[in-house]
């Protein structure tokens, strides 16, 4: 196997996952600007931090790739959602799908991870956004709260980390799993 991670990282969590896997399996591991690297590889372990219910650089990468129609592809989301919330899953397949190729998307086998964020690193637009957000999802009903309207209610100017390394052994496996 020509295997290789790239990542898609805007303040380090998803970062840290890709790099603790890249430990764990050996393959190397780069940030998606340095998509390039993947050029030679047969198989592609992706992950990205999930913002407006979109992959980080997900959709880049892979047009930048004139191998991605023949590769082996693991994409991992990096959220701050539960990702045991079988709704919250939906949702990102469903982003995912309209983020790739239709070949692309059918062959790719996905994972979920939980993130964390930290307000005071944020940047004024993500703040902004977050803002917006929270003063629109404090006030849904029980009925229309989802996953992610939960999560940014619950940690909303908050610092909170839910890094799991345990979690990586899913992928890892699959990954082993011809
Ligand atoms: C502007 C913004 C939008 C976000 N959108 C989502 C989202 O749609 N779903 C989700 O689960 N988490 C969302 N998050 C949380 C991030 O996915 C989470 O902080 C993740 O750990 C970020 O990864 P990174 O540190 O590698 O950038 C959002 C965070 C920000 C700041």
């Amino acid at each position: 196997m020509r295997g290789i991670i790239l990542y898609g990282s805007c303040y380090g969590t998803t970062q840290k996952y890709a790099r603790q896997f890249a430990r764990e399996t050996g393959l190397p591991c780069f940030p998606c600007k340095q998509a390039d690297e993947a050029r030679d590889a047969d198989t592609l372990v992706y992950f990205g931090g999930l913002y407006a219910g979109g992959v980080l650089g997900l959709s880049k990468t892979i047009r930048s790739l004139p191998n991605a129609a023949n590769m082996r592809l693991l994409i991992v989301t990096v959220g701050l959602a539960d990702p045991q919330d079988p709704v919250n899953v939906q949702n990102i397949r469903t982003a995912l799908q309209r983020q790739l190729p239709k070949d692309v998307f059918s062959r790719a086998q996905i994972f979920h991870l939980r993130g964390g964020i930290d307000y005071s690193r944020l940047s004024r637009g993500h703040k902004a956004m977050m803002a917006l957000l929270y003063h629109h999802d404090k006030r849904l009903p029980p009925e229309k709260q989802s996953a992610e309207s939960r999560a940014i209610v619950e940690t909303y100017n908050s610092k909170v980390d839910f890094f799991d390394t345990e979690a990586l052994g899913t992928i890892r496996r699959a990954l082993e799993t011809v």
